[in-house]
Parts: structure tokens; sequence; C-alpha cells
């Protein structure tokens, strides 16, 4: 069967990375969350205090992020440290935000991401995989549901996780995320023109996957 590429894009917290795991596993593709590795260099300027843009730019030439599988379960590194354990939290969420802004984190990012998917049969998550780095993928799918439903579900995220999250804040939190991701001069976040638009709002998981196996079995 030929492989393709599947390039999954969308606001933060509607459900990526679920769906694009899920269809990882459905097709036997390697899955790839590539908000993990923005939100890995996240981590390390938060880690070394740093933010000024030139200082996070210099700091590349020191970094490397990469995956690993724990039990099954991909888990992202950072310089050889695994630190899957750190990187889902609000604050490293907003330093990803940050970072993933500068044109020099999004070259070095992109440049590995484009490597990860030449020998394709590769489900990857992200807000510019139809766009920028995979503009030729066979499958783009666009995810969205509205403000208010991320927000519960990234709320109900944190409370499983033990934080005390408000759901204000929360919600305030992911407005400011979706201006910054659709506002940044370097490749912002926008639906490919080729893009296949899912708004999951009022979906379940497994009514979104029989849309979305649906749309992938076209090519098989
Ligand atoms: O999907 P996420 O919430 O884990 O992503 C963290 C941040 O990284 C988010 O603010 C947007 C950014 N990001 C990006 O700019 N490009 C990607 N391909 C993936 C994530």
């Amino acid at each position: 069967m030929k492989k393709i590429i599947v390039a999954i894009d969308g606001y933060s917290s509607c459900g990526k990375s679920t769906i694009a795991k899920a269809l990882a596993r459905y097709a036997g593709y390697t899955y790839v969350d590539t908000g993990a590795m923005y939100r890995a260099i996240g981590l390390y300027t938060l880690r070394n205090g740093l933010t000024e843009e030139a200082d996070i730019i210099a700091a590349l030439d020191h970094i490397q992020v990469g995956f690993i599988l724990v039990d099954g379960a991909q888990h992202v590194t950072l310089n050889g440290e695994d630190v899957e354990g750190y990187i889902r939290t609000l604050e490293v969420g907003n330093c990803a935000s940050r970072v993933s802004a500068i044109k020099e984190v999004r070259a070095f990012l992109v440049k590995q991401q484009q490597a990860m998917g030449e020998a394709k049969g590769i489900v990857m998550d992200g807000r510019d995989i139809g766009t920028v780095v995979f503009p030729n993928a066979e499958l783009k799918l666009f995810l969205t549901a509205s403000a208010e439903v991320r927000a519960q579900r990234r709320y109900d995220e944190l409370i499983a996780k033990g934080e005390k999250p408000n759901f204000a804040e929360v919600l305030a939190d992911v407005n400011d995320r979706d201006y910054r991701d659709t506002h940044r001069a370097e490749s912002p976040l926008r639906q490919a023109e080729d893009a296949i638009v899912v708004d999951n709002s009022h979906m379940t998981e497994e009514e979104q996957m029989e849309v979305v196996y649906g749309y992938f079995n076209r090519f098989q």
C-alpha cells in the first residue's frame, strides 16, 4: 500500500494529538507531535532564564530535540533528557507559543520535521504542517472547535493532572494563544487551501475518528 503524509493542523486544545495518535495507530504510521518540539524549546528557555530573542536564537546551537518511545508512548527529549513530564503546563505552553514566533526557531524545527517525513508513513500535527512543513501532504486536516469547548477540555486535563486551574483564566489563555498563533508574522496558523475542515465542537471521539478514518481510507 502506498504510504502517504497526513498533516493535521488546528487551534490549541482541539484534540489534534488524540486524533493524530489514533490515526497513526490505525494506519501503522509514525506520529509526530510538533507542538512538543516547540514546548521542549520553551522549557529550555524557561530553565535557562532566556527572554531575549537573540539569546534564544544563539541557544539553538546547544539544543537537541528528539523523541523516544516509553512503554509505547512517544516522549519528547531535550538534549537527551526525557522532558515529557514537564512540558504540558500552561507556563511552558506560553513559552512555546513565544519561541514559536521566532523565525530561526521555526527553521530549526521545520528542517528536522521535514527529515522525519522523508519516508512518508507519517501523521504529523501542529500549526504549519499542511502549509509550510509538508505543503504537498496527500491528506491535510484542519481541526477546529469553539474556544469554550477547548478551554473546558484543557481545564479537565489540568484537573486530571492535579493542578488547580481557574476556568476564566484557562479560557483567556486559549483566546490569547489563538491570537498569537494566528497573528504572528512567521508561519501563522491558517488553513491550507486544500485542507479538509473538521469542527469537532459537538462530536464524540468515536464520531470524529470515523470521519477521519474515512478520509484516510480514500488513499488506500
Ligand atoms: O500544540 P501545542 O499546544 O502543544 O503547541 C505549543 C505551541 O507551539 C503553540 O502555541 C503553537 C506552537 N506550535 C507552532 O507554532 N507550530 C507547530 N507546528 C506546533 C506548535
